[in-house]
């Protein structure tokens, strides 16, 4: 058996796609705007990037970046555990603890390693982890590598939740329930209130991964923490400088005695090189806009989100259960998810094609990433466009249409 052989299944699916005619793995050739990249040789509208601010072209991030690069290099070369931290790494920390007013704050070179690196740390043999059925590939690692016992309950269900923790009620041991604010397949808010009642209710500790409700919600952009009033009863808040930042990253924070001792028990913070000065500068940039013009920016994501999920909405596709930044449009089988993703970039127009085991519930599904630097011209296209597309694929007809208004 070859080294490759058990990873046969991936590369037939792969392969299957390719012959119905979609490679969903695409090559922008050139990125030209928060909005716009070539694909194909073709102008293409980018709504598949969770670019949600539209920073990644901001001046003064840019500037920011250019001027770190030439102050303090390329790279930092090393691990901070390792190798020593650059001043700016502990300001960016400064800032990011002063924005949620928390005392602590520790930065990791991606989301990704904040899920995998801090929950794997927080809880240990004897310990419980309880996660929703639902949450992201980087906190499903982290239950790998965790020696806790893992505990899932249904997703964004209350009652699931109560019914674990009361189980656990009268174990030894510390108990971590992890929550996402939006969820990033079908873009819905979790029930963070009830949540955060029911943990507190049983003893336990809570982290909210805000990965795509950072800036999206909360007066301050500060999240679905912020939004449902939470924020001064959640134990850890972890987010991402990979999408409303417009840049690569993650963070925690806490307000918990003690956080600090995470720098050194973290491997995947202690073992890695530290972000780049380009990137650390854009950041703290980035969070400034945030900051001084996010309510603004806010505001016009979801003014946009208004008009891609209702316009979809009016014309009768399936969409994920409420308004958000991630828009799901729910195809009825991989054949069609397929079709429909391709005649989509065919006509210059990116989404994401999500299909099982990649989704909840073995859904098949275009997601779509709004962002602040839509133009109403490119959504209102988008709406069109897709709307001619399923008419072709016979995914609108006026029955369908009154079935989805009946079960709405
Ligand atoms: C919910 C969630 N958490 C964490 C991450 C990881 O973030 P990063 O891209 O910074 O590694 C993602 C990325 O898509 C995500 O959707």
């Amino acid at each position: 058996m070859g080294i490759f052989d058990r990873y046969r299944h991936l590369l037939d699916a792969r392969q299957a796609m390719r012959e119905s005619g979609a490679d969903p793995l695409v090559t922008m050739e050139r990125v030209v705007s928060p909005t716009e990249a070539i694909i194909a040789g073709r102008k293409t509208l980018l709504v598949g990037t969770h670019n949600y601010f539209g920073l990644t072209f901001d001046e003064s991030c840019i500037a920011a970046a250019i001027a770190a690069t030439r102050a303090e290099g390329t790279g930092t070369t090393g691990s901070r555990m390792a190798n020593g931290s650059y001043a700016e790494h502990a300001a960016l920390e400064a800032e990011l603890a002063d924005f949620y007013g928390m005392k602590h704050c520790m930065v990791t070179t991606t989301g990704y390693q904040a899920n995998l690196g801090i929950i794997s740390t927080l809880v240990g043999e004897g310990d419980y982890l309880v996660i929703d059925a639902d949450s992201h590939a980087s906190i499903y690692d982290a239950c790998k590598q965790t020696q806790a016992t893992v505990i899932r309950f249904r997703h964004n269900d209350p009652a699931s939740l109560e019914a674990r923790l009361r189980r656990l009620k009268d174990e030894p041991g510390n108990k971590l329930v992890v929550v996402e604010g939006i969820y990033s397949m079908l873009g819905d808010t979790a029930p963070l209130r009830e949540f955060v009642d029911i943990t507190k209710r049983y003893g336990g500790y809570i982290l909210v991964d805000e990965a795509h409700s950072m800036g999206a919600m909360g007066a301050h952009c500060r999240g679905l923490v912020e939004h449902v009033g939470v924020l001064d009863q959640v134990d850890f808040v972890v987010g991402t400088f990979s999408k409303t930042l417009g840049a690569i990253g993650g963070f925690c924070t806490s307000n918990l005695e003690g956080f600090e001792v995470l720098r050194v028990a973290t491997r995947a913070y202690m073992f890695t090189a530290s972000l780049p000065p380009s990137i650390v500068a854009s950041v703290r940039a980035a969070l400034r806009i945030v900051r001084r013009d996010g309510a603004k920016l806010q505001a016009r994501l979801w003014e946009n989100v208004a008009t891609l999920y209702d316009g979809l909405t009016e014309a009768g596709f399936r969409l994920g259960p409420e308004r958000s930044p991630v828009i799901a449009v729910l195809l009825p089988d991989q054949m069609t998810a397929v079709g429909v993703w391709n005649a989509l970039l065919e006509a210059g127009i990116y989404v994401n094609l999500a299909v099982p085991p990649a989704t909840p519930g073995g859904l098949c599904l275009l997601r779509c990433s709004i962002s602040a630097a839509h133009s109403r011209g490119q959504l209102q296209h988008m709406v069109d466009t897709l709307t001619g597309i399923g008419r072709r694929f016979g995914l609108l007809s006026t029955e369908r249409k009154r079935a989805v208004a009946s079960a709405r």
